[in-house]
């Protein structure tokens, strides 16, 4: 298997939660060879320094950025015109601007670059190679450079309009999070029906990597489902109380919905 997906350097811009998770998918699946791994970071970050040691170049001078073949831009939607503004002087027309920020539209970042733009949604998981990341882009070869740097450590899911983008991300890149607060109120939950705290916490911990192993098998979550729920049983009687309250849909409606409505709020 060969260490990189394409000839030239590979530009990551921020190195918080997001971009240090892809910094540490990349490594572990050989993604990109770290010789040809450039960051950029305004403070030192621990993913930055283990990529530093194994060879990749954090910070150095603009002139190395000519070699870039993408720029993987993972700041907040308000830093990035501050941080790309002094990266671009030094860019090769044919870098790719990869974004993974929410919100932000890439005709805006077309406009600033001047340069082809893809823009992707992924989950943290990346770093342990198996993340799910949106991809969208009007143009082929962004696409294909995009899907190439995050394929190796993420499901890739196409999607035909920019505007998806924004459901998107409330359901992949936001999601982890509400599914770790549902786990959260099971756990509590537990705890009412007389559980110790520590044994409610692990029990559904346990569930959801019992329910994570499943949902890795591709099988349809209403097969996952079946599989578990026999008619009569105490799955099926939960199943039938959360249907019947109809509040688990109304949580993830409002939960989906809120987060379109920011990502359109970032992106005004
Ligand atoms: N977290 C997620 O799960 C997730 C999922 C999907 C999408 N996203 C998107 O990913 C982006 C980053 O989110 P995050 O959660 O990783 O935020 P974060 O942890 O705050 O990371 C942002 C990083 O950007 C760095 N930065 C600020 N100005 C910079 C500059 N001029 N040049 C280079 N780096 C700069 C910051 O460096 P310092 O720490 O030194 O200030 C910080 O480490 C956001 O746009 C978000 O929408 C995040």
């Amino acid at each position: 298997m060969s260490q990189s997906s394409g000839n030239g350097a590979v530009v990551l811009v921020g190195c918080g939660r997001l971009g240090s998770a892809i910094l540490e998918g990349w490594l572990a699946t050989e993604t990109v060879a770290p010789a040809e791994l450039i960051i950029v970071t305004p403070s030192q970050k621990p993913a930055a320094e283990a990529a530093r040691a194994l060879g990749a170049r954090v910070n150095p001078h603009g002139a190395a950025l000519a070699e870039a073949r993408a720029v993987v831009l993972a700041v907040k939607p308000a830093n990035w015109r501050e941080a790309l503004r002094p990266l671009l002087p030094h860019l090769a027309q044919s870098a790719v601007l990869i974004s993974v920020m929410a919100g932000v539209r890439a005709g805006e970042i077309a406009e600033a670059s001047t340069r082809s733009v893809a823009r992707v949604m992924p989950t943290t998981g990346v770093a342990q190679g198996r993340g799910v990341a949106a991809l969208w882009s009007a143009d082929v070869e962004a696409r294909e450079t995009a899907r190439a740097l995050f394929a190796r450590m993420a499901d890739v899911v196409d999607l035909e309009r920019e505007a998806q983008m924004d459901a998107a991300t409330a359901v992949a890149g936001s999601a982890p999070a509400f599914i770790h607060a549902f786990v959260q109120a099971l756990a509590r939950a537990g705890e009412t029906q007389g559980l110790s705290s520590e044994a409610a916490e692990r029990l559904a911990r346990g569930a959801l990597r019992s329910a994570g192993a499943g949902a890795e098998t591709g099988e349809p979550l209403e097969a996952l489902i079946a599989r578990i729920a026999s008619p009569g049983g105490t799955t099926q009687a939960g199943l039938e109380a959360m249907a019947a309250a109809g509040d688990l849909d109304r949580a993830a409606e409002a939960a989906v919905e809120a987060a379109v409505r920011r990502a359109q709020a970032i992106s005004g």
